[in-house]
């Protein structure tokens, strides 16, 4: 039986006269990786922003573990892991600092070995944990947002285009990664402009242009979605 975890029903989002999201509608599963594809300025931002709470939608409905965002945002939070577009980390602190810092905000309690276990996993060099951010290279604090995500071990995971920054092989990391939280029961609902990860990781993806969504792909079996056909199916609308 599916259960549904995150659903979107005829949402439409307006800024002033500006229609960004307009009926869009999915639902995402218990276990599934979902992700929702577009070009730049598509409305991928605004469909996370409106799951947490920080945009409000014009109409239709958004819910995640059956709570409404309109009404239950403070709970939808509570079971969120959110990794935002940009990195909101302190360039002062060491990875490590941050990290605890960050937790401590969410009321989120982990020991040291929880947390070098975290870095492990998202392939951050052991030499770096105790070194400033500031000197971190892009990558290294998306590593570490990552990190700062899976320790909040939260059953939802909102990811806005998590692989920006990371070199093929961290990428290859995190898609294993991603695959093997779906596999362990997490709930993936990612945005993305990246054809490829989004085919390595995703049981759907949802094409959204101008803030409609005008495709959908879907594995058949244990095979991955095909990267040619979503390929040329984005390419035709940005051209
Ligand atoms: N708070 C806001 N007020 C007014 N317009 C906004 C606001 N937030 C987003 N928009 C507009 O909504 C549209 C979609 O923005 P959004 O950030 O969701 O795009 P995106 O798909 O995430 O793009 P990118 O790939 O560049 O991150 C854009 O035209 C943007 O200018
Ligand atoms: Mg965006």
């Amino acid at each position: 039986m599916s259960e549904p975890v995150v659903v979107a029903e005829s949402l439409n989002v307006r800024f002033a006269d500006q229609c960004v999201l307009d009926d869009v509608s999915f639902t995402v599963n218990r276990g599934e990786v979902f992700a929702l594809l577009g070009g730049n300025g598509a409305g991928k931002s605004t469909t996370l922003k409106t799951f947490l709470g920080t945009v409000a939608p014009t109409s239709g409905s958004a819910s995640v573990l059956g709570h409404s965002v309109t009404s239950d945002s403070d709970f939808i939070r509570s079971k969120v892991a959110y990794l935002p577009e940009s990195v909101m980390l302190y360039g002062h602190l060491t990875g490590m600092e941050n990290i605890e810092y960050f937790l401590s905000l969410a009321d989120v309690k982990r020991s040291a070995s929880d947390i070098e276990a975290a870095l492990k996993r998202v392939a951050l060099q052991a030499d770096a944990w105790h070194k400033k951010l500031a000197d971190y290279s892009k990558g290294m604090r998306q590593k570490t947002a990552i990190a700062l995500a899976l320790l909040r071990s939260a059953p939802v995971l909102f990811l806005d285009e998590p692989t920006s920054g990371l070199d093929p092989s961290a990428i290859d990391e995190f898609n294993q990664l991603v695959t093997a939280l779906s596999e362990a029961g997490s709930t993936v609902f990612m945005v993305t402009h990246d054809v490829y990860g989004a085919c390595q990781v995703a049981h759907r993806i949802g094409l959204l242009d101008q803030g409609k969504i005008v495709g959908v792909f879907e594995r058949s079996g244990s095979e991955l979605i095909d990267t040619e056909q979503v390929h040329t199916a984005f390419a035709k609308r940005n051209a």
